[in-house]
């Protein structure tokens, strides 16, 4: 049987120390990718100073934000948040979301993937959409669930398979209409249209379903996929962010201003910089760990040079020989 090449970063500081001399970049610095202009730094999503570096005094119409839920508290990496730790995880929250929305256009869509741990008061979903609160330029439009194919919990539970994702918006932006691949074939909802009783199936243009806020149909990332990222714990399907960005384009643009960019401040395999870079957008993004940088920058090249969304189950670090 396949194995992945590469083991999870983050818990292996032998293989992460192996890995950092292969970053090209160093805290504080940022990539300009010289095609499609997409900007990558090693900088804090936290500090007002690197966001402001990173947008370089541009402003973005959609930001994807997919933070840790699992934060470090004094250097040390926490599994279970303590209350006193879930007050930290909001501070940090509350910093992130406050530069993150300094950035946004005057009309601006912001998503943010979140957890809700059931074992511990479903920490940090219910805390985390009260300080969004806070912020009232941010109007709360949609709580989408994702399913996960693989879920835990089985035998004295329902199995846990749902991903949250939390969609706001400022101002008003243009919203999308986009359809799934699956096919519309439940009849009903009958309605009489010009004297002729008909079928919700007639009434439609698209064969297709809408998502709606519970998306079921797409597939979670594992190491048979090409788009699977060896080393990334955490990796979002390319296929759920190309929906948003689908749904949140811009009807029309201004001749001669600059294009509109998308920002992510949690890059880690690189997930949205990919997906905009397939629909033709400028992603601007950052990840704390120059790791997750490299891989973000390096999962671009890999597909501009040979057309993959990932590595399936090889290296994305051949130089590292697996030890
Ligand atoms: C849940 S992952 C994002 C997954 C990503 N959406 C994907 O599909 O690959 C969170 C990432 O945030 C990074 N991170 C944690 N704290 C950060 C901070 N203060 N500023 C920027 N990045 C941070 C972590 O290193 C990690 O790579």
């Amino acid at each position: 049987m396949a194995r992945e090449a590469l083991g999870r970063i983050d818990g292996d500081e032998e293989l992460y120390r192996r890995l950092l001399p292969h970053c090209r970049l160093q805290p504080g610095e940022i990539w300009t990718d010289p095609v499609c202009g997409h900007r990558v730094g090693v900088l804090d999503a936290t500090s007002a100073e690197d966001t402001a570096r990173l947008l370089a005094g541009r402003l973005s119409y959609l930001g994807i934000h997919d933070p840790p839920y699992n934060l470090r508290v004094g250097n040390r990496k926490s599994t279970q948040l303590s209350a006193t730790q879930l007050q930290d995880y909001l501070s940090f929250s509350r910093f992130w979301i406050t530069s993150a929305a300094a950035v946004l256009e005057r009309d601006a869509h912001f998503y943010v993937w979140l957890g809700a741990d059931q074992r511990n008061g479903f920490q940090p979903l219910p805390d985390f959409m009260l300080v969004m609160r806070e912020f009232p330029e941010l109007e709360s439009r949609s709580f989408i669930t994702m399913r996960n194919q693989r879920g835990y919990g089985t035998q004295k539970n329902w199995m846990a398979v749902r991903q949250e994702l939390l969609y706001y918006t400022k101002g008003s932006p243009e919203f999308q209409v986009v359809f799934t691949a699956i096919p519309r074939v439940l009849r009903g909802y009958y309605k009489m249209v010009n004297g002729k009783r008909t079928a919700n199936t007639e009434r439609h243009r698209s064969p297709t379903i809408r998502p709606g806020n519970v998306w079921l149909d797409l597939q979670q990332v594992f190491y048979r996929l090409e788009e699977n990222v060896p080393g990334a714990y955490a990796q979002k399907p390319l296929s759920a962010i190309r929906r948003i960005l689908t749904a949140s384009r811009p009807g029309s643009t201004t001749p001669g201003e600059p294009e509109p960019i998308v920002t992510d401040f949690f890059s880690h395999a690189g997930t949205t910089l990919l997906a905009c870079e397939i629909e033709g957008v400028p992603c601007y993004t950052m990840d704390i760990d120059p790791v997750f940088a490299e891989l973000t920058i390096r999962r671009l090249e890999h597909y501009r040079k040979h057309g993959k969304t990932g590595w399936q189950w090889h290296s994305p670090f051949p130089e590292i020989t697996p030890g």
